[in-house]
């Protein structure tokens, strides 16, 4: 079954506990936290206050997806505040594989993402230490743009090269691309636009958890 992380960056910053509690109710499996630096990626979000927050008043896992450059400085920070899962970049200036076992050590989900213009085989060396991957299905930094297929087959690449661990999709994700997200061997869809903008948030839940 697929989990779904609808991402706070689509809901109303001055009405987050509002937002992310119809989102709770509606039945969703984890928070996706967005959390960038304005140099690993043109726009700035939240830090370890707002995940502390979160973490006081939801049960839900908080799925914390660092588009920073030195996340390495920040893991402790977050693991503290409450994260289930921090996911770091490939793309970073340091080692990748390091903060992977960091993250571990900490006893967190340790996730790695790849922004669209990576190859999976760029990765290859780092699958090892990663429990989740997160494949980026737009360019990391804002919410609402389009979903790029071609990414589909860099899931599959993965499956292909063996990794059996979670695979989520974040970018552009919605009922319309998931059952071929499904059928690449996704398990976490993360879902900004689609799930803060749906009407029917429980309905659609229900019908990606019986894809
Ligand atoms: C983009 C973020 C996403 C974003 C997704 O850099 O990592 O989590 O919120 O939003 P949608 O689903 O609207 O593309
Ligand atoms: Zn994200």
């Amino acid at each position: 079954m697929i989990k779904i992380a609808p991402s706070i960056l689509a809901a109303d910053p001055l009405n987050m506990e509002r937002d992310v509690r119809r989102m709770a109710q509606a039945g969703c499996d984890m928070i996706h936290v967005d959390v960038m630096d304005a140099h690993f990626v043109p726009n700035l979000s939240y830090g370890p206050a707002l995940v502390e927050a979160l973490h006081s008043r939801f049960d839900l896992p908080l799925d914390v997806h660092l588009m920073m450059d030195n996340p390495e400085q920040y893991i402790d920070v977050f693991a503290k505040a409450g994260a289930w899962g921090i996911t770091i970049h490939a793309e970073i200036p340091g080692n990748a594989a390091e903060a992977l076992r960091h993250i571990r050590a900490l006893g967190l989900s340790a996730g790695l993402s790849v922004k669209p213009g990576t190859p999976a085989e760029a990765i290859r060396d780092l699958l090892p230490y990663a429990g989740m991957v997160l494949v980026m299905t737009v360019e990391p930094g804002f919410g609402g743009q389009k979903f790029q297929p071609a990414m589909l087959d860099k899931l599959r690449a993965l499956r292909q090269m063996g990794y059996t661990g979670l695979l989520e999709a974040d970018g552009g994700v919605s009922l319309g691309n998931l059952p071929d997200l499904k059928a690449a061997g996704l398990d976490v869809a993360v879902m900004g636009t689609a799930m803060y903008r749906s009407a029917d948030p429980a309905a659609d839940i229900r019908a990606i958890h019986q894809l």
